[in-house]
């Protein structure tokens, strides 16, 4: 029965990071997956994360029976005002409403879904580069056409905002264009203020359908407000949108697979329709979701004390990735010459796209045990003051003066 099945390609991510688990060299460095690390290169679960699990391992009238179809109550009101702000203009009006899923690629996966099945939408258009799964996840999904917008500019190492607003003027109408909400994976380049105003507008003229990735809110700048500017701009400017959240990150839940789908739709009374077929999709795909996260964030995200304990948490996770991009540019602009390495300290949030290419990569690997994406992308949280000098001196090595 199995005779034709062919070996799949593996998931880069997944296996540099096992390349990387069972290499026996004490000198190695894991700058591949995207999870925080402490200065000890540990992962780190929140104080406030574990605070209130021990809180809820002791209530007792708490139990394991099935949650709602679309999830938490508490727990979605709470992630879509963190997403749009207490202020929104659809929150306030009532024209908005989130649906509990497994982390942001279950958001994506069943927001995607209800785009093909229920608004007839074939066509998707994904940054190039972009996260990888985005396309294998759309594909899954059954969209016949996914397509890429250009989005980074080689040659200066940011944004190529002329290209991306040519792919996004010239993309059919009805597309579904995938935007990440903040400290865009993998290239760290995030459009400014001005330019997501023009994508809003490019959005409105060409009734493109915007599907936000807000997997860094917090974690990118420190300031949950600023991280989802672009969201929030686009809701209060009457956009009807889905926007994908995780939680794996700026809570450190990443095995609890928590997140949101957050949905702002213009006719509130539309809402019970558009909520039914989401049950639907959500019930023929997993039935239901699972509680344990999205009780932690709920906990957390609707008491004051423990919210505040959670914005300093995130406040010393994006310092310490900010600390240590100045760190890696000095060494390495010590070595090579000034103004080289500033895309580092320019990039925000988890990643770095350094520019390295295959080769040098390839030598970081077996000369010295660093492990990396092949596109160049580093997880800066994989650095910290211990390995700092080692891997600037390797790259600069690989590099060249
Ligand atoms: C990453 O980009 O490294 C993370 O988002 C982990 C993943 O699932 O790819």
């Amino acid at each position: 029965i199995f005779k034709d099945v062919t070996q799949g390609l593996p998931i880069e991510v997944f296996s540099v990071n096992k390349q990387y688990l069972d290499d026996p060299a004490s000198t190695k460095v894991n700058l591949t997956i995207g999870a925080y690390r402490t200065n000890d290169g540990k992962p780190w679960v929140l104080p406030v994360v574990r605070k209130t699990e021990k809180s809820l391992a002791e209530d007792d009238t708490l139990n394991h029976e099935y949650l709602p179809v679309l999830g938490l109550e508490e727990f979605t009101s709470a992630a879509t005002k963190m997403l749009l702000g207490g202020d929104s203009k659809p929150l306030l009006k009532g024209m908005t409403f989130g649906i509990q899923s497994l982390s942001g690629t279950g958001a994506l996966r069943i927001g995607a879904a209800f785009l093909k099945t229920h608004l007839n939408r074939n066509v998707v258009y994904i940054s190039n580069p972009s996260w990888e799964n985005h396309q294998m996840l759309f594909r899954h999904t059954g969209f016949e056409k996914i397509e890429s917008y250009r989005y980074w500019d080689e040659k200066n190492k940011s944004i190529d905002f002329e290209g991306l607003r040519s792919d996004l003027e010239n993309a059919p109408e009805n597309a579904v264009i995938v935007l990440h909400a903040c400290a865009h994976n993998p290239t760290g380049c995030d459009p400014t203020q001005e330019q997501w105003i023009e994508i809003s507008n490019i959005v409105k003229k060409k009734k493109l359908f915007p599907f936000f990735d807000c997997a860094y809110q917090g974690f990118a700048s420190g300031n949950l407000g600023k991280d989802s500017w672009a969201v929030r701009y686009f809701a209060n400017e009457g956009h009807e949108l889905f926007c994908a959240q995780s939680f794996a990150k700026n809570f450190g839940l990443y095995n609890e697979r928590v997140g949101n789908l957050t949905v702002v739709v213009n006719d509130k009374e539309k809402i019970k329709a558009v909520q039914s077929q989401f049950q639907l999709i959500v019930r023929g795909m997993y039935s239901n979701p699972p509680c344990h996260g999205a009780r932690i964030v709920s906990a957390v995200l609707n008491n004051e004390g423990c919210f505040e304990e959670w914005q300093s948490a995130i406040t010393e996770m994006s310092g310490r990735i900010i600390k240590m991009r100045k760190g890696l540019r000095e060494r390495l602009e010590a070595k090579t010459k000034p103004g080289a390495w500033k895309h580092v300290t320019d990039q925000i949030g988890m990643f770095s796209y350094t520019g390295l290419n295959v080769e040098q990569i390839e030598i970081l690997k077996k000369k010295y045990n660093i492990y990396m994406l092949s596109s160049g992308r580093i997880n800066i949280c994989g650095l910290n003051t211990n390995n700092l000098d080692y891997v600037a001196n390797a790259i600069a090595d690989v590099v060249g003066p």
